[in-house]
């Protein structure tokens, strides 16, 4: 039986995963006291717009000093206005505020995609990424990064924006059943680390065997943008 794309992406994560401070580590117990899902929210948010490297230290000092979510609820406006100075888009923060509220009056965070999107100021994006990261349910999780991925791996030549629902539809076709969340965190280090805008590493990557982009010559073309 050959292996399919979430196989071989799953393996490669599980030995080369970025260590980063919002995801579990292999063999690490979950906290059970909620904290779990109010992390990959928090690092979700922050990471719209924001680069890892920047969050990394923003994450922490909100983890430190709000370690669950109904510490955060009852964080004054400004104090968190205060603490997010540096990350920029400050709606983020003023929205990050009512969600907490939303989700601590609700007694904890919904798990499904669809209850979670109807939280204040949580995206499609967003709603996926907790969905399938906190809760481990089958979401599809598309990023930017995702989305060079995938039009490589399908060689979509329909510029974007207008080609992202058959992204989409293709990144649903490759979403595994279990491990939806690592899944979509295997898709985003293989985006950020080796199937990169300008130079793609294709001799390191675990699914160049299955890859339609590399067939053509020229991946790094893809996706293409339509002009402005
Ligand atoms: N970018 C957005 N979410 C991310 C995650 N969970 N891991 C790495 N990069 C990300």
């Amino acid at each position: 039986m050959t292996a399919t794309v979430s196989d071989l992406l799953l393996d490669w994560y599980d030995a080369h995963a970025r260590d980063l401070p919002w995801r579990a580590r292999p063999g690490h117990v979950l906290p059970s006291d909620g904290s779990w899902p109010y992390r990959v929210w928090l690092s979700e948010v922050m990471l719209q717009q924001t680069t890892v490297a920047a969050v990394k230290p923003y994450f922490s000092a909100f983890t430190q000093r709000w370690p669950t979510v109904e510490a955060l609820a009852a964080a004054p406006e400004e104090d968190v206005m205060a603490a997010w100075a540096g990350l920029g888009y400050y709606s983020r923060a003023r929205n990050l505020v009512k969600c907490a509220r939303a989700v601590a009056e609700l007694g904890g965070f919904p798990a499904n995609e669809e209850e979670l999107r109807e939280l204040p100021g949580l995206g499609a994006y967003t709603a996926a990424a907790v969905a399938a990261i906190a809760f481990d349910e089958r979401a599809v999780v598309v990023d930017a990064n995702v989305e060079r991925v995938v039009a490589r791996l399908f060689a979509v030549e329909e510029p974007l924006p207008g080609a992202r629902k058959a992204i989409r539809d293709h990144a649903d076709r490759i979403t595994p059943t279990q491990r939806a969340g690592d899944f979509a965190q295997a898709m985003m280090d293989l985006g950020s680390g080796i199937c990169t805008s300008r130079d793609p590493k294709c001799l390191l990557c675990p699914l160049a065997g299955h890859c339609a982009g590399r067939l053509t010559g020229d991946p790094a073309r893809l996706p293409i943008k339509a002009p402005k």
